[in-house]
């Protein structure tokens, strides 16, 4: 019996319950309940005798891919759940309606929006990043995962970080942080999970049996330890009580703004960037069977992006209270990420040479390059935003939205769908997907639909930047905020229809995976066929 685990768990329910009955918030006590039930719930696993993060490992290949595989569906599931949400609040800028009287305060978009954002940044693309670093640190290191049981635990424990953020936006507590909401207390859980992370990951680097530290395990490692570091400096606060949601920032003013977008760019570049980096320069070259066109290159791109990422935060307060020379800063660090960043596209792209005929036969193969396309798009797009004089026309405007979703339905949602159709056949032990017609759907509807959402979101961007900015003869403007909102109205449609032909790829894939993994064994299903033969 493991008496200190049981103490450890007794304290959280009692903790918990405490927190639940002295609550000054919802958000707070349907939190304390929620943690209060998983606590008793392992608290009686553990008392049976039964383990709950001791899965048993049965896999050939001598790696614990159970943890992988898991995390396989989790990024499946959430990915559906994010571009869900995403494609509802879609419409609902196109049809305030849908906000529904009825469901306020939970159903309006400023609930849901948050909803969105970290459901498929952090839920769909976290997981992915979490299981596939799991998958090749252990291939590329040549040894199984440090860490049996602290790996399971970073996925329960991401998967908890994840469920009290998305319960917490919809209950209304948040600390208004872009892509940092979630309150102190969540906060402080995702720190615990992200050190042991950290710890599960660079236990299995130390006990490596490679001399050679792959150039993946650099992007996955820096993207792990710099997320670490953002998060913490980015979240420190002060909880106005300790039975409440409700924090006070430590920063304020301009200093916060900057502290918040030196965290939210680098989110963006260690996060959506580095760690889909590391995916890159496995997957890439295994899919294509050809070794990565240039280590040395992969080498500078990894150097030369991660000491430029770091300053590039203040393009995102241009023409603030930012004194100009932060601001400039930015910009000309900005400006020079366009040529890091092309290297690692042209790097990844070039793995081809000599294997370009597999794009006619491959879809998988195809939506790797198809993201390499669309990170090579962002990052040439980003810098030009940057610049102050162009950044005065597109902030604020959807111009932002159709680069973001270029490189995150473009970029991260691509790579992620190829990253998945790579690992179910072989996590599973199937000789490949189930229904390769399939991924070419999946493929095409999802092509589609990024354009028909990035083009409408550069139209409308530009027309309401320039609606703006309009001015008739005597100098007063001519379009008044709601004249853009009612001229928008189309392109929102079609933004939406975009968001549905994603969503249905997805779909499409999730069936895909299911039937993959729950493939008749082929003695079965010879037995079926000779069945209904006689
Ligand atoms: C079905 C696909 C998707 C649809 C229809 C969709 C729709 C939306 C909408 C309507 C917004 C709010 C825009 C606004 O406030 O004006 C938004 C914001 C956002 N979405 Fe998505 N989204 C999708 C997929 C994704 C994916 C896969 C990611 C990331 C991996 C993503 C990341 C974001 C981010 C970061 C924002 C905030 C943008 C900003 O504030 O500049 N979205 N999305
Ligand atoms: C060289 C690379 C890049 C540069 C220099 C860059 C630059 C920029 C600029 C200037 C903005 C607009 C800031 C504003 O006016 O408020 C922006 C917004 C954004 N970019 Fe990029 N970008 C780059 C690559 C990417 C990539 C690959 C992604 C990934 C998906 C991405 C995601 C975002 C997001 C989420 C925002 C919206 C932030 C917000 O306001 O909520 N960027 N970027």
């Amino acid at each position: 019996m493991n008496y200190l685990k049981l103490l450890a768990l007794g304290v959280i329910v009692l903790i918990a319950a405490m927190a639940a009955n002295w609550a000054v918030d919802l958000a707070y006590q349907v939190h304390a309940l929620l943690v209060m039930l998983i606590a008793a719930w392992v608290f009686i696993r553990v008392l049976r005798g039964i383990d709950p993060l001791n899965i048993p490992q049965s896999t050939p290949s001598g790696y614990n891919d159970a943890v992988v595989r898991v995390g396989v569906v989790a990024t499946v599931f959430w990915g559906l759940a994010g571009l869900l949400v995403g494609t509802f609040i879609a419409f609902q800028l196109a049809f305030p309606e849908l906000n529904f009287d009825w469901g306020q305060p939970f159903t309006n978009f400023g609930r849901l929006r948050p909803l969105h954002t970290s459901a498929v940044i952090f839920a769909f693309g976290g997981n992915a990043l979490i299981c596939t670093s799991f998958y090749v640190v252990q291939r590329t290191s040549g040894v199984r995962l440090f860490g049996e049981q602290l790996s399971w635990f970073v996925f329960w424990g991401y998967q908890i970080f994840i469920v009290l953020a998305a319960t917490g936006y919809l209950l209304g507590a948040t600390q208004s942080k872009e892509y940092a909401e979630p309150e102190w207390y969540v906060d402080i859980w995702l720190t615990l999970v992200w050190v042991s992370y950290l710890i599960v990951f660079l236990g299995t680097i130390f006990k490596r049996r490679e001399k050679h530290i792959y150039v993946a395990n650099w992007f996955y490692l820096s993207f792990i330890v710099t997320v670490a570091m953002l998060h913490v400096v980015n979240n420190i606060s002060i909880p106005v009580s300790i039975w409440g949601s409700k924090s006070v920032q430590l920063f304020s003013g301009v200093q916060d703004a900057m502290t918040q977008w030196w965290y939210g760019h680098n989110a963006v570049g260690f996060f959506l960037t580095s760690g889909f980096l590391g995916m890159m320069y496995y997957f890439v070259p295994k899919q294509a069977k050809r070794p990565i066109y240039s280590y040395k290159l992969s080498i500078v791109h990894f150097w030369a992006l991660t000491f430029l990422y770091i300053w590039a935060g203040p393009h995102h307060l241009h023409y603030t209270a930012l004194p100009d020379w932060a601001s400039t800063l930015g910009m000309v660090f900005s400006v020079i990420l366009w040529m890091p960043s092309w290297g690692g596209m042209i790097n990844g792209v070039m793995t081809l040479q000599g294997a370009w005929d597999k794009l006619r036969t491959d879809p998988i193969l195809r939506m790797f390059v198809l993201s390499l396309g669309f990170y090579g798009m962002s990052t040439f797009e980003g810098p030009v935003m940057s610049i102050r004089a162009i950044n005065s026309l597109s902030h604020y405007t959807d111009w932002t939205i159709g680069h973001v979703h270029s490189g995150a339905l473009g970029w991260n949602g691509m790579i992620t769908f190829a990253a998945i159709y790579f690992l179910t056949p072989r996590l599973w032990g199937r000789e490949k997907m189930h229904s390769t017609a399939a991924i070419n759907w999946h493929f095409w509807l999802a092509t589609i639909g990024i354009v028909l959402y990035a083009a409408s979101m550069w139209v409308t961007g530009i027309m309401e930047g320039l609606m703006w900015r309009e001015v008739n003869e005597l100098g007063f403007l001519v379009n008044s905020f709601a004249d853009t909102v009612e001229a928008k109205f189309p392109m929102y449609v079609v933004r939406g229809t975009g968001g549905v032909l994603y969503l249905s790829g997805a779909v499409i894939m999730a069936w895909n995976v299911w039937r993959t993994i729950y493939e008749p064994k082929p003695s079965k299903r010879n037995a079926r066929m000779q069945h209904q033969e006689n």
